[in-house]
């Protein structure tokens, strides 16, 4: 994940393979702890047009298949595509009842599917991994028929801003992953050649009891720091006596808050 307020010098970005072998080890305890998943891609799924009937729609990063799950259930005259780069999720979805017709290996970037295949591309918090958002806008327009709508979720600046700081205090390594700034999605999505239906930026804030409760729930949703420059081996006591110590500052009545600033997009195809 790519904070592009700042040029991104070469190498300084996530490599896929360990993004896609991340997610493939999540997949078996990421649905316990995706609470914020799903209430982000439940607020995405309400947001799309009234009257909108799809007949091939395309969940993109498609996880577990919570959502593919959902849009079978929302369309069932349709049929749909579940796409995601890591094999232990497509794997966990396969074996779920109902979802996807077919779920396929790929990446956001360079999609595998016909131009023009698809009447909706359904993708929540699965885009702040890639880092061309501009391939992603492009991909999905060229794999839309004309008319087709992309409604995607995703996360930017200010995301676990606590973590962040309270980790600058203890050491100054990459702990944290990157995130690109709104106005960075507003650029690339005026850009793009889809016509614009909403475009908005959301804090979502949740609280947990203490540090260890937000850092293993991080690891085990596959989302924790893949970032290169983060620190190696084991987090040494004293390190983390201090990243304790410092997230203290922030406590509120209802315990330690971690914010994140969620993105909803809602683009349609032009039908010339
Ligand atoms: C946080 S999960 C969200 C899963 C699901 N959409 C949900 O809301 O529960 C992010 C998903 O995006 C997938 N992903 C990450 N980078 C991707 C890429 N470049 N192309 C396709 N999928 C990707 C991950 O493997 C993971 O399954």
């Amino acid at each position: 994940m790519t904070d592009l307020s700042r040029p991104t010098p070469p190498g300084a970005l996530p490599d896929k393979r360990q993004v896609a072998a991340s997610f493939s080890r999540a997949a078996a305890s990421y649905d316990s702890v995706a609470a914020l998943q799903r209430a982000v891609g439940s607020n995405l799924l309400e947001q799309l047009p009234e009257g909108l009937q799809p007949s091939r729609w395309l969940d993109l990063g498609s996880g577990t298949g919570h959502f593919s799950r959902a849009l079978a259930e929302s369309f069932p005259q349709a049929s749909g595509v579940a796409v995601d780069i890591a094999e232990g999720m497509l794997c966990h979805a396969r074996n779920e009842q109902g979802g996807a017709l077919y779920h396929v290996a790929g990446d956001a970037e360079r999609l595998p599917l016909r131009d023009a295949s698809v009447d909706l591309v359904f993708t929540s918090l699965a885009v702040q991994w890639c880092d061309q958002f501009t391939s992603v806008l492009a991909e999905a327009l060229r794999v839309l028929r004309p008319g087709g709508v992309l409604a995607f979720s995703s996360l930017c600046v200010g995301t676990l801003d606590e973590l962040r700081a309270s980790w600058q205090a203890v050491d100054g390594l990459v702990h944290v992953n990157r995130f690109r700034r709104f106005e960075d999605y507003q650029r690339l999505c005026a850009a793009s050649g889809f016509e614009q239906l909403g475009l908005q930026r959301c804090p979502h804030v949740l609280h947990y009891p203490d540090v260890r409760s937000l850092t293993h729930e991080l690891k085990a949703l596959g989302a924790h720091n893949l970032n290169p420059g983060r620190p190696s081996g084991l987090t040494g006591r004293a390190r983390m006596q201090g990243l304790l110590q410092a997230y203290e500052a922030f406590r509120q009545p209802e315990g330690l808050p971690a914010t994140y600033q969620v993105v909803y997009g809602l683009l349609r195809k032009p039908q010339a």
